[in-house]
């Protein structure tokens, strides 16, 4: 069984287990009721009020080249599958998102250290559950609160995803099946390409009549590929 470590407030959950990774055992989580500095990709600020889930895990065996990718699928589909138990259809935005009628309901950070291999991977997870009020953000993000109605009760939101998170084996084809970015258009260096899938350490496939192309994700306009979502 993982250890979890609980808090009441902390700055970020990420934050805790990069500071104290080596004393931490493999596989422990920590879950904080709010964050005074959650984080999202790229330095983006998660707003971290009671009443979601806030919570990492710390993974540092067993890592290699593929596990960063391994990892996220095995994340965004745990949560997938949490929200479908619930009657909820959910879709991954990758990287990072998975949105709910292109609504944003949970947030990913997957963060690693690499020396001359990968040291640990943190796994922070931030899912919207009883917030209501989004302000300007209203029209983009959602709770499963605000989708079903009703509070949902934390402690057995988090059980329930953490047992889904061990238990389900989760393959790199039922991500792909959930993930709306194949089959979108992007202009890279000037040229349009279609997004034909993404390869085991993440790297997005790309083809148009002439080439094929392996790109990063930060190569890329999100913004170009997930603008209808976003407007
Ligand atoms: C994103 O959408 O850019 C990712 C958001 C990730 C938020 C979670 S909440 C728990 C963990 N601690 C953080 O500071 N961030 C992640």
């Amino acid at each position: 069984m993982d250890k979890i470590i609980k808090f009441k407030t902390i700055s970020s959950t990420n934050d805790y287990i990069k500071e104290h990774y080596v004393q931490l055992e493999d596989g422990t989580i920590v879950l904080s009721e709010e964050q005074t500095k959650g984080r999202g990709r790229s330095d983006h600020q998660w707003i971290s009020q009671p009443g979601n889930l806030y919570m990492s895990r710390l993974k540092k065996t067993n890592l290699n080249q593929d596990s960063f990718f391994a990892e996220l699928i095995q994340v965004s589909m745990s949560v997938v599958s949490l929200l479908h138990n619930h009657g909820i259809v959910a879709t991954i935005k990758y990287p990072n998102d998975i949105l709910v009628s292109g609504q944003k309901i949970c947030g990913i950070l997957i963060e690693g250290k690499w020396s001359q291999s990968i040291e640990y991977l943190i796994s922070g997870i931030g899912i919207n559950v009883n917030q209501l009020e989004f302000h300007e953000l209203n029209k983009k993000a959602t709770s499963i609160n605000k989708l079903l109605g009703v509070k949902q009760d934390l402690k057995k939101l988090f059980d329930e995803f953490w047992t889904i998170y061990r238990n389900c084996d989760f393959n790199y084809e039922s991500y792909i099946e959930n993930s709306m970015i194949i089959g979108k258009q992007i202009t890279h260096e000037n040229q349009k390409y279609n997004v034909v899938g993404i390869d085991k350490q993440g790297f997005l496939l790309l083809e148009n009549n002439e080439t094929k192309l392996k790109v990063r994700i930060n190569e890329i306009s999100l913004e170009e590929i997930y603008h209808e979502i976003n407007n």
